[in-house]
Formats: structure tokens, C-alpha cells, sequence
């Protein structure tokens, strides 16, 4: 039996979280999604919207998921792959390259899968204004009232 394993946080589930969870899945027949808890991810400078249990529950239910973990630290990949047997590691190809996974090599294989195109947690986030703008030009004045405002 092939076993996948993959990480992420998985907060706002949309369309590129399940295209991904699919072709992993596909390259296997066991997935295991190791799940940035609360406390991970406030080391990472994200902030989840769902909790973790919550973001447990809804992975649970997606068919091409057979098992969550979670993800407390940068350092436990190695030990996620021995003690669950893990084939192959996949991530997102936003990864590609990086020293995250890269040395993982040496334990099992490591496949990057293309990002799916035009949709993010992130972006959601921004679109519903549920976050920080990214940078100081989004938030320049776009109309001329605000224009006048600010003089
Ligand atoms: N992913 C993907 N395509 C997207 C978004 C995410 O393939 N459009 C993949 C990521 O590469 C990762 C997994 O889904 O392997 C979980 O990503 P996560 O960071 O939890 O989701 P994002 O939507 O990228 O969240 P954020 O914007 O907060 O980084």
C-alpha cells in the first residue's frame, strides 16, 4: 500500500484544496494530511479563520482524505514519515525548491504538484475584506471623494 502524506492548512476549503487532495490521493492509496494547528500556525503568521478542530472535521469528511494529523512544528517531518511509513510527500509547487521539503529526499519521495490557478485562502480573505490589505497601494484612495478627504 502507497502512502501520501501532505501539510497545509487548509482554513477557507475551496476548489484548489480539493484538486490538490485528489491528484495526491491519485499517486497513492492512503492520505495522510498532517494539519497546522492554531498554535502552528500563529508561529507561521497565519491566522486561521475555522479552528483546528473544526478544519479537522471538514478534511475528515473529504473522501480522498483517510487520515489527519497535526502539524505542531517545522522539525517533525522526518519523524511524520517514519512513524506513518510515508511513501511520498506532496505540496503544492509554491514549494518547489525550497528547503522545507526538499531534504526530505533522503527519506522518501517528494512530488510537487501544480497550484490550482486563481483562487487562495488569502485571496477569499481579501476579496470578502476579512484581511489586511497586502500592501500600502491597495490602500491608496481610489475615489475622488476619498481623494478630497485625505487633503
Ligand atoms: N493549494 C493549491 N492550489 C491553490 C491553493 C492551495 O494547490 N490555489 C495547495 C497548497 O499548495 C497546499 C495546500 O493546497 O499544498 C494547502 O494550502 P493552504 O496554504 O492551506 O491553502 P491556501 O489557499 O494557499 O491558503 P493561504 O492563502 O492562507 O496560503
Amino acid at each position: 500500500m502507497k502512502r501520501v502524506l501532505t501539510y497545509g492548512t487548509y482554513d477557507l476549503l475551496h476548489y484548489g484544496h480539493i484538486r490538490l487532495l485528489q491528484r495526491a490521493k491519485a499517486l497513492g492509496d492512503y492520505l495522510i494530511v498532517a494539519l497546522s494547528t492554531d498554535e502552528f500556525n500563529e508561529i507561521k503568521g497565519k491566522k486561521a479563520y475555522h479552528n483546528y478542530e473544526t478544519r479537522k472535521k471538514m478534511l475528515e469528511a473529504i473522501r480522498y482524505v483517510d487520515l489527519v494529523i497535526p502539524e505542531e512544528k517545522w522539525e517533525q517531518k522526518i519523524a511524520d514519515v517514519q512513524k506513518y511509513d510515508v511513501d511520498i510527500v506532496v505540496m503544492g509547487s509554491d514549494w518547489a525548491g525550497s528547503d522545507r521539503f526538499d531534504y526530505l529526499k533522503d527519506y522518501c519521495e517528494v512530488v510537487y504538484l501544480d497550484r490550482t490557478e486563481g483562487i487562495s485562502t488569502t485571496k477569499i480573505k481579501r476579496e470578502l475584506g476579512l484581511q489586511e490589505p497586502r500592501n500600502g497601494l491597495d490602500q491608496l484612495p481610489t475615489t475622488k471623494q476619498e481623494r478630497q478627504n485625505d487633503n
